[in-house]
C-alpha cells in the first residue's frame, strides 16, 4: 500500500508521517509532500527509524510524484486558526488549497481513497466531492472527512470523568467537524451513566475542544499532535481494511446517503473498496435528537458553501 501524505512538513504532517512510519502494514510506502523545501529532509529523518515502511519526500509546486499510484491520499495541507476564529474562517485560503491538491488527485491517483483532514472539514470535503465530478472519478466510498480527533477527545473526556481507563470508553460521534455539529452520542455508552447536567457539559466541552486548544496555543496554531494521532489511527484502519482485514468500523464524515444531510458523519464498515457499509448512527436520547435537528441548517450551509466553492469558478472559467 502507499500513502501519501500532502501537508507533510507542517505540525500535523510531521507527526502524521511519523507515527504512519511506525504504524503501517511492513513494506508499505509512505510518500510525503509539501511545498515547503524541508519535505525531502522530513522523509530522509524519518527514513532512519528502523521499520520496513519505505518513505519518500516531494518538495515544490507539484504533488505528482508523491500521488502516483497512491492507495491512500491524506490531506492535511492548509492555515490553522488563531484564537478568536472559527473554522469557517480558514475557507478563503484552504478551500482553494483543497481544490488544487484534489485536482491533481483525481488526474494522477483517480482511484485512490481520499482523507480530508484541512478545515473546515464540513466544506472541504464537499470541495473534494464537486472536484472529483468534475473530473467524472467522483467515488463516494473513497471520499472521508477525518473526524476521529472528535471521537478520541470525547472518549478521552468521557474516560476522565468517570474515572476509567480511555482504552475502554467507545463514543459514537456524528454530524460533521465544527461547534454544534459535532455531536457526541452519550446515551449509546455502554456501562455508563450521565447526569444531565454533565451530558450537557460534556458535550459543550467535546463541541469545543478545538478552541480549548487553539486558545491554549494562543496565536501558535491549532490542534497538530492529537489531530496527527486521530488521523494516523483513520489511516492505518483504512489501509488495512483495503488490504482485506474485516470487521473495521470507524466513524467519518462521507456522502453517505443519509437523509438528514448530503454529508454526514457515522460509523462506516470499512472493506477493500473504502466503504463496505454506511451503518446506522442508532438511536438517540430526546437531547441528542433536539442537537442534530438544530445542527442541520448549519451543516448544510456549510456543504453549499463548498458546492458553490467549485461550480461558480467552473462557471467563471468556462465563460473566460
Ligand atoms: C480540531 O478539532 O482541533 C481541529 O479541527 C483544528 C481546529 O481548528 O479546531
Amino acid at each position: 500500500m502507499k500513502v501519501a501524505v500532502l501537508g507533510a512538513a507542517g505540525g500535523i504532517g510531521q507527526a502524521l508521517a511519523l507515527l504512519l512510519k511506525l504504524d503501517l502494514p511492513e513494506n508499505s510506502i509512505l510518500s510525503l509532500y509539501d511545498l515547503a523545501s524541508v519535505t525531502p529532509g522530513v522523509a530522509k529523518d524519518l527514513s532512519h527509524i528502523p521499520t520496513s515502511v519505505k518513505v519518500d519526500g516531494f518538495a515544490g509546486t507539484d504533488p505528482t510524484p508523491a500521488i502516483e499510484g497512491a492507495d491512500v491520499v491524506l490531506i492535511c495541507a492548509g492555515v490553522a486558526r488563531k484564537p478568536g476564529m472559527d473554522r469557517s474562517d480558514l475557507f478563503n485560503i484552504n478551500a482553494g488549497i483543497i481544490k488544487n491538491l484534489v485536482t491533481k488527485v483525481a488526474e494522477v491517483a483517480p482511484e485512490a481513497c481520499i482523507g480530508i483532514i484541512t478545515n473546515p472539514v464540513n466544506t472541504t470535503v464537499a470541495i473534494a466531492a464537486e472536484v472529483l465530478k468534475a473530473a467524472g472519478v467522483y467515488n463516494k466510498r473513497k471520499l472521508f472527512g477525518i473526524t476521529t480527533l472528535d471521537v478520541i477527545r470525547a472518549e478521552d473526556f468521557v474516560a476522565r470523568l468517570k474515572g476509567l481507563p480511555a482504552e475502554h470508553v467507545r463514543v459514537n460521534v456524528i454530524g460533521g467537524h465544527s461547534g454544534t455539529t459535532i455531536l457526541p452520542i452519550l446515551s449509546q455508552i455502554q456501562g455508563v451513566s450521565f447526569t444531565e447536567q454533565e451530558v450537557i457539559e460534556l458535550t459543550t466541552r467535546i463541541q469545543n475542544a478545538g478552541t480549548e486548544v487553539v486558545e491554549a496555543k494562543a496565536g501558535g496554531g491549532s490542534a497538530t499532535l492529537s489531530m496527527a494521532r486521530a488521523a494516523s489511527i483513520f489511516g492505518v484502519q483504512l489501509v488495512q481494511a483495503l488490504l482485506g482485514k474485516q470487521g473495521i468500523i470507524q466513524n467519518a464524515y462521507v456522502d453517505g446517503d443519509n437523509p438528514c444531510s448530503p454529508f454526514f458523519t457515522q460509523p462506516l464498515l470499512l472493506g477493500t473498496k473504502g466503504i463496505d457499509r454506511v451503518l446506522p448512527f442508532g438511536e438517540l436520547s430526546p437531547f441528542e435528537e433536539e442537537k442534530k435537528q438544530e445542527m442541520l441548517s448549519i451543516l448544510h450551509a456549510d456543504i453549499q458553501l463548498g458546492i458553490d466553492f467549485v461550480n461558480k469558478d467552473r462557471v467563471s472559467e468556462a465563460v473566460k
